[in-house]
């Protein structure tokens, strides 16, 4: 009868409010109805890592959950993920040591990697959408993104081989090309290369916002890069601190005849999404990286964290900053979980 919460809730006042958000929250039907985003498997794009041979799913150490493919695997892999609603895959090559070279020739190969999985998806999942990376890093024995010259990636010889490596990926079947390297002028050079072809409809999704960050490490070990890399990618991709910079960056590649604009890293960069966002009303992605993605599952994996939760509240975190879709390793557990609803 005494007790001190009694003698609290006695002597507590009403307080006169009108407005009590909480009314909002006092159930699950009452906070659906209030719901302001809402993540859908059509907000999903998956990447994913291609290796050599037959019959191969290989683990990836740093990035728990997450796989190698070889191209049979991995069509088994696109298929499911298709039938779970994702809208579309981005591929990634783990390329063989031998295969890499100074100037990153493979990526003008016709049957490299990624354009022999773009025929074969293309071929076995044609509902799927099906982007490429435009980058030289998976293909240089220096792990770079451009054609290093001394010290310097040097811009303009780059940029005209990212334009033949477009066109070698949209012969392939690609549907999205998706260059990553932040040369400038890449994007005109690129729109100009696919349409002098014949690929007016080929689209391109530009990261066009990409941070030199440490959350590319475990990405840097999935398609074998992190040892050979030499030096930093800090006089390409941008600095952390800039946000200013990253509109004007937006800016360049829209005009240049970007479809699509991203933001990358994600989570750390919500605030750069909503400003690109809010500033151009363009079709804006974020790519939750491979280093997000190990954070949450250590965290799981030590018990710290719940997995599935943690996994569903930063995917909509990037729906409420503003974005238009998500590149994630987790689209496949995600859109499951979404059709488990
Ligand atoms: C490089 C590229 C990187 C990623 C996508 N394309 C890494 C880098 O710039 O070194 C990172 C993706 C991730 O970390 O998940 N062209």
């Amino acid at each position: 009868m005494d007790s001190p919460e009694n003698k609290l809730a006695a002597s507590s006042a009403r307080l006169a409010l009108t407005a009590r958000p909480r009314r909002n929250r006092k159930s699950e039907w009452a906070r659906r109805l209030v719901r302001e985003t809402r993540l859908s498997a059509d907000d999903l794009i998956w990447p994913l890592f291609l290796l050599d041979g037959a019959g191969r799913c290989e683990p990836i150490a740093s990035m728990p959950g997450v796989y190698r493919y070889s191209i049979d695997t991995a069509l088994e892999a696109i298929e499911e993920a298709a039938s779970l609603g994702v809208p579309a895959v981005a591929l990634f090559p783990n390329t063989d040591p031998a295969l890499r070279d100074p100037h990153g020739s493979a990526a003008l190969d016709p049957e490299n990697l990624v354009c022999l999985a773009c025929c074969a998806i293309k071929r076995a999942v044609p509902g799927i959408g099906v982007i490429t990376d435009v980058a030289l890093d998976p293909y240089t024995s220096h792990g770079h993104d451009g054609l290093l010259v001394g010290d310097e990636i040097v811009n303009d010889e780059t940029v005209a081989v990212l334009a033949a490596q477009a066109v070698n990926q949209a012969r392939a079947g690609a549907d999205i090309i998706a260059p990553s390297d932040m040369m400038d002028g890449r994007i005109g050079a690129i729109r100009a290369a696919l349409d002098a072809e014949g690929f007016e409809s080929v689209q391109i999704m530009s990261y066009a916002a990409k941070y030199a960050s440490a959350f590319y490490g475990p990405f840097r070990d999935a398609i074998g890069t992190n040892k050979t890399l030499r030096g930093d990618k800090r006089t390409y991709q941008m600095d952390p601190a800039n946000s200013d910079e990253a509109l004007r960056e937006v800016a360049l590649d829209l005009e240049q005849g970007a479809d699509m604009v991203m933001v990358k890293p994600g989570m750390p960069y919500l605030d750069i999404v909503r400003r690109v966002v809010d500033a151009f009303h363009a079709p804006t992605f974020a790519y939750q990286v491979s280093g997000e993605y190990s954070m949450i599952e250590a965290a799981v994996a030590n018990g710290w964290l719940d997995g599935e939760r943690a996994m569903m509240e930063s995917l909509t975190a990037f729906k409420r900053a503003g974005a238009a879709g998500v590149l994630t390793y987790y689209a496949p557990r995600a859109a499951a979980l979404l059709r488990r609803g």
